[in-house]
C-alpha cells in the first residue's frame, strides 16, 4: 500500500515536471477553450431572431453561417468587401462572422478597429508562415488567403472607428461562467457567485444579442479590485519594470499609424498576446520591440495593464 501511494506521488511530481514549469503559469482565463461538459440549453425555437432598431431577421442557422453572416445595421459600418461579408468559400470564413462588421469582434477573438491597415495585414502574414501562434481559425485562414484579400480586410478595419465596447468593472467576486462553443466565454445558467481571484472574467452585457452576433452591444470585464491604477502605474513607466507603453503606442494608447492602439482593447486580448510574446509564440516580423517591454512582466502585471488599458476611452 505504501508502495502503491509513493508510486503515485512520484508519478505525479513527473508530471509536473514534465509540463508543469509553463502550464502552471499559462494563464488559462484568458484562452478559453470550450468546456467539454455543458450546461443543459434551452432548445433553438427555429424561429427568426431581430435586433433591436434593425428592419432585419434571421434564424439561428442564418446566423452561424460563417459564409455569409447577419449584418443586422447595414447603416452603422462601411460598405463591407466581400471578403469580409462573406470570405472566400471553402477556407476562408467571413471576417465579419467573428470580428462583427464593426471590427469589435467578441473577446475570444479580436478587437481590430481603427488599427493600422499595415500592421494587420502583417499579422495574417505572421499567422501564415507561422511566427505567430494563437488561434486555428486564424492560421487556416491565413493560409489560404489571397494577398488581395488580406490588403482589401486589413483595408476595411482599419478604416473603422474604434469605440467603446468594454465596460471594466473592479470587483472581488462574478458569477461563475463557462465557456461555451466557439470558445465563448457566458455566465453559468446556475447564477451562483465565486471569487475572482487574479482573474479577468469577460462576459456579454446581453447573451441572446452576443450570440446573435448583434454588434449593438459589447461585454463588460470584470477585474480584480485595485488592477486599474496598479495597471496605470506600469503603463506609465512607474518603477521601471517595463517601457512606458505611449512611446510607441502613441497618446492615450489611441495608438500611432503603425502601431496599434491599446485603449479600450479587450482585456484577455491584451493579456493573451503579452504572455504570447513572452514566451515567444508570437514572434512576427515587427515582434521585436515588444520581447523587452514583456521580458520582467508578471502575470498580474499583464492583468492590471489589461485592466486599465481596457478601461481607456479607445
Ligand atoms: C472563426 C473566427 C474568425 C474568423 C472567421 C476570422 N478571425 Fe481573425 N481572429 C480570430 C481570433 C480568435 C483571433 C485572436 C487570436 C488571438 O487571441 O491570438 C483573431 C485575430 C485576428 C487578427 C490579429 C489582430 C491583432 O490586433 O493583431 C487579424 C489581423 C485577423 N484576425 C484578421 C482576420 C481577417 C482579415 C479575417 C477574414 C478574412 C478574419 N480575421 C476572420 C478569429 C477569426
Ligand atoms: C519600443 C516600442 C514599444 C513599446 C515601448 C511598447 N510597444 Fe507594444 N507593440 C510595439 C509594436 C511595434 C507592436 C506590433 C508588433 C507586431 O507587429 O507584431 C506592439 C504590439 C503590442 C501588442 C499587440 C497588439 C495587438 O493588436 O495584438 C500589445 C498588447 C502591446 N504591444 C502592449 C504593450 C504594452 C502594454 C506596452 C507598455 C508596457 C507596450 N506595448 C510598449 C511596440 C512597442
Amino acid at each position: 500500500m505504501r508502495r502503491f501511494a509513493g508510486g503515485v506521488v512520484w508519478a505525479l511530481s513527473l508530471c509536473l515536471a514534465a509540463g508543469g514549469a509553463q502550464a502552471a503559469d499559462k494563464p488559462d482565463w484568458a484562452f478559453p477553450v470550450t468546456d467539454k461538459v455543458q450546461p443543459a440549453g434551452v432548445p433553438d425555437d427555429g424561429k427568426p431572431k431581430s435586433a433591436p432598431g434593425s428592419q432585419k431577421s434571421y434564424t439561428r442557422a442564418q446566423i452561424e453561417d460563417l459564409y455569409n453572416p447577419p449584418d443586422w445595421y447595414p447603416d452603422i459600418h462601411p460598405a463591407m468587401p466581400a471578403i469580409v461579408a462573406k470570405g472566400d468559400a471553402p477556407n476562408v470564413r467571413a471576417c465579419a462572422a467573428c470580428h462583427l462588421p464593426i471590427g469589435t469582434g467578441h473577446t475570444e477573438s479580436a478587437n481590430m478597429a481603427g488599427l493600422p491597415a499595415a500592421y494587420l495585414a502583417q499579422q495574417m502574414d505572421d499567422y501564415r508562415t507561422g511566427a505567430r501562434k494563437g488561434s486555428g481559425s486564424m492560421i487556416a485562414i491565413a493560409k489560404a488567403i489571397t494577398p488581395e484579400a488580406n490588403r482589401e480586410a486589413a483595408a476595411y478595419f482599419a478604416s473603422l472607428k474604434p469605440i467603446r465596447w468594454i465596460r471594466v468593472v473592479e470587483t472581488e467576486s462574478v458569477l461563475k461562467s463557462y465557456v461555451a462553443a466557439g470558445n465563448k466565454r457566458l455566465v453559468h445558467p446556475d447564477h451562483v457567485f465565486e471569487p475572482l481571484g487574479q482573474r479577468i472574467i469577460e462576459v456579454p452585457e446581453d447573451e441572446n444579442r452576443v450570440l446573435n452576433r448583434d454588434p449593438g452591444v459589447g461585454f463588460v470585464a470584470f477585474v480584480p479590485k485595485g488592477s486599474v491604477e496598479k495597471g496605470r502605474a506600469l503603463v506609465a513607466g512607474e518603477g521601471g519594470k517595463a517601457q512606458a507603453c505611449a512611446q510607441c503606442h502613441g497618446e492615450g494608447q489611441r495608438g500611432t499609424k503603425d502601431i496599434p492602439g491599446l485603449a479600450g482593447r479587450t482585456p484577455s486580448y491584451i493579456v493573451r498576446q503579452l504572455f504570447m510574446t513572452q514566451n515567444g509564440e508570437r514572434a512576427g516580423l515587427n515582434i521585436e520591440p515588444m520581447k523587452a517591454v514583456v521580458a520582467a512582466l508578471t502575470i498580474d502585471d499583464m492583468l492590471n495593464m489589461a485592466a486599465y488599458l481596457g478601461s481607456l476611452e479607445p
